[in-house]
């Protein structure tokens, strides 16, 4: 027996369809809210009841629909939009498949009502097709009321009304700050949550993730005659490792940001660390033929013609910006009020004797980690002749090449990007060397200086580190290996999971200068890095080992980053080791050689922190 062949009926082929377009109420404010901007609308209001489940109405001031076309308003593949593919191809409007509102009025309570700017009526029409004349200014205002009342299945796949409603705040944020001189009005369960005025995108931006979120942000711009690129990125220090606000917007539209969000984290290089993900809204216009919206039933990715151009674009914009600004932490110190004071004194007793000088890293600030007390300034009495000193510094010789080293990492194809910007002439980076007067050491660990701006302060171990970090990258691109042989070769015993990080990373392990051979469990060293000797053989192939598997990674480029950094870390000058003042001034000629790259440890830490003359006076009380 055959199954017979039947075409379905209209109802069903929407109800079938709504399941890519419609998931839940929050796809259902996304297609409303569209229809409204592409409408022109300048005033949106968005109701909700119940996370959306029980009501989501929108109502716009745009350009309406003409009662003519109210028959066709519910038709699948119905649109005012495009009405061919030359048109598909170069349409910048959000809608153009003409299906939203079939698929949405076959799983809803629905009505739409619009009126046309020079319409006498406004009308309306419901789920059935009815068409009617009814009462509403100038614009449309669409109300759908219990999403999926018809499809149980799917309506029992709703979430708590809570998550939804959050869904619906997440999906709004984009639209809020892609249309700021759009204004909306966004009210829960009859309370306004949200009213934006029309603005520009900073004030918008503010206003939606908060002003630490634009005063922590620097600018990023790009223009070409077919790219525009423009927003804000997370300076190094406002980067976080969860949940990072980022935000994509081709031509108006908010996208996820996928792929370039790693352009935008390269952008960084090491400014940050490799767990932490900048925030950022990039908003970029590109001619209509270079990208097709047409690829996501909900339009919620994008493919472009151009992809690792534009890639490397973003990521060479991104550095550039970082580079323009100053990258010194500026510290905030709570104004310490007079009762801070008093509290720490004895009881009754509030003479001056027994005031507490105000702690700059609240209580958990030691400035002497090995045990001693008190800061303790090494100032510029200490100076020596050059001819009298051992040099801290070493073999170190500066490479010319810091710049791109720090991104060999990236897999991508974005070396032309990398090239041009460290051609760039014009970056305007304080030389330390120039800037800085350097005023003594702190607890043998903390170097300080006076700045045009106030106070600076250099982390040594840090700063120093990430010198070293560089000085190793480009020692271990040059042939000539720097090794050691071991005048015995050194047996190891090592467990497992240990000897398959020295299979799988061998390769790593011999660029490094290691050599050895394994036989099942033991390990026969026979030779180490020439930088590395100071360190006892076994500890230093144990302890970078505990690292590669720390980092729980087989990647060949990674483990080798991480060799890195740990002997970056063990050659670095220590905390609490004294220095000369010309080792601090040799150390700072080999920070302004490694230009922006000079701020933060190779870890992301901020190795140079300034407190300005303004946190200064905020905190001696003269200045509220
Ligand atoms: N708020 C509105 N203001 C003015 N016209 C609207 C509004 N909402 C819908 N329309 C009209 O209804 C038509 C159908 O809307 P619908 O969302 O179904 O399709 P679309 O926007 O053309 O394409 P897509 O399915 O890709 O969203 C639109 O083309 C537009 O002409
Ligand atoms: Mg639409």
């Amino acid at each position: 027996m055959t199954h017979t062949i039947k075409k379905l009926d209209k109802n069903l082929i929407n109800q079938i369809a709504a399941g890519e377009v419609v998931e839940r109420p929050s796809s259902v404010v996304k297609e409303l809210l569209e229809n409204s901007l592409d409408a022109k609308s300048s005033q949106i209001t968005i109701d909700l009841q119940n996370g959306g489940i029980d009501l989501i109405r929108i109502t716009d001031n745009g350009i309406g629909v003409d009662k003519e076309d109210f028959p066709l308003l519910l038709e699948k593949h119905a649109t005012s939009k495009i009405s061919s593919v030359e048109e598909l191809e170069n349409t910048l409007t959000m809608g153009f498949r003409g299906e939203a509102l079939a698929s949405i009025s076959s799983v809803s309570k629905f009505s739409f009502k619009s009126k046309p700017k020079d319409g006498q009526h406004a009308h309306q029409i419901d789920q059935n097709g009815e068409i009617s004349v009814c009462s509403l200014n100038q614009g449309t205002q669409v109300e759908i009321k219990d999403l999926f009342y018809n499809v149980p299945a799917r309506r029992e796949f709703l979430k708590t009304p809570n998550t939804e409603y959050n869904q619906i705040l997440k999906l709004l944020l984009g639209y809020f700050i892609a249309y700021p001189k759009v204004s909306f009005v966004l009210n829960h369960n009859s309370k306004q949550v949200f009213a934006f005025r029309a603005e520009d995108f900073q004030d918008r931006v503010a206003k939606v993730l908060g002003n630490k979120f634009t005063d922590k942000s620097i600018p990023v711009f790009y223009e070409s005659s077919n790219l525009k690129l423009s927003g804000i990125v997370s300076k190094p220090e406002f980067c976080v490792s969860k949940k990072p606000e980022q935000l994509l917007i081709v031509n108006n539209r908010p996208l996820k940001p996928d792929v370039f969000s790693i352009a935008v984290k390269n952008g960084y290089g090491s400014l940050i660390f490799p767990t932490q993900k900048p925030q950022f809204i990039l908003n970029i216009e590109i001619k209509a033929q270079d990208v097709d919206m047409n690829i996501h039933p909900r339009k919620l990715e994008a493919r472009f013609k151009y992809q690792s151009i534009l890639f490397a674009t973003i990521l060479k914009s991104i550095r550039q910006a970082l580079q323009k600004v100053s990258l010194v932490k500026n510290v905030e110190i709570q104004k310490p009020s007079l009762d801070s004071y008093l509290s720490h004194s004895p009881a009754g007793k509030s003479d001056g004797s027994s005031l507490q000088r105000p702690s700059l890293q609240g209580s958990s600030y030691n400035p002497r980690p090995q045990g001693s007390f008190g800061p303790r300034f090494q100032g510029m009495s200490s100076y020596m002749p050059a001819s009298q000193r051992q040099s801290l510094m070493g073999d170190y010789s500066p490479s010319s090449n810091h710049q791109s080293a720090g991104l060999n990492l990236d897999q991508t194809n974005t070396q032309g990007a990398l090239e041009n910007s460290s051609q760039n002439q014009d970056l305007d980076l304080s030389s330390f060397q120039n800037s800085l007067r350097y005023l003594g050491q702190l607890s043998n660990s903390y170097l300080l200086f006076e700045s045009k701006d106030g106070l600076t302060i250099i982390d040594q171990h840090a700063a120093h580190e990430k010198v070293k970090y560089f000085e190793i990258r480009n020692k271990l691109k040059s042939v000539q290996k720097h090794t050691q042989k071991l005048l015995t070769p050194l047996e190891i015993d090592m467990s497992i999971p240990k000897i398959a990080i020295l299979n799988d990373a061998k390769p790593v392990f011999e660029k490094l200068g290691f050599d050895y051979d394994i036989n099942q469990n033991k390990v026969l060293l026979t030779q180490v890095p020439a930088n590395l000797v100071k360190i006892n053989p076994e500890k230093l192939i144990l302890e970078l080992i505990d690292d590669f598997l720390n980092a729980d990674t087989k990647n060949l480029i990674e483990l080798e980053d991480i060799a890195i950094n740990y002997a970056a870390c063990r050659g670095a000058i220590k905390f609490g080791q004294s220095m000369q003042p010309l080792e601090v001034q040799s150390l700072l000629k080999s920070l302004d050689e490694l230009k922006e790259e000079k701020y933060s440890c190779p870890h992301g830490r901020p190795s140079t922190i300034g407190i300005s003359h303004d946190e200064l006076e905020k905190l001696f009380l003269r200045k509220k």
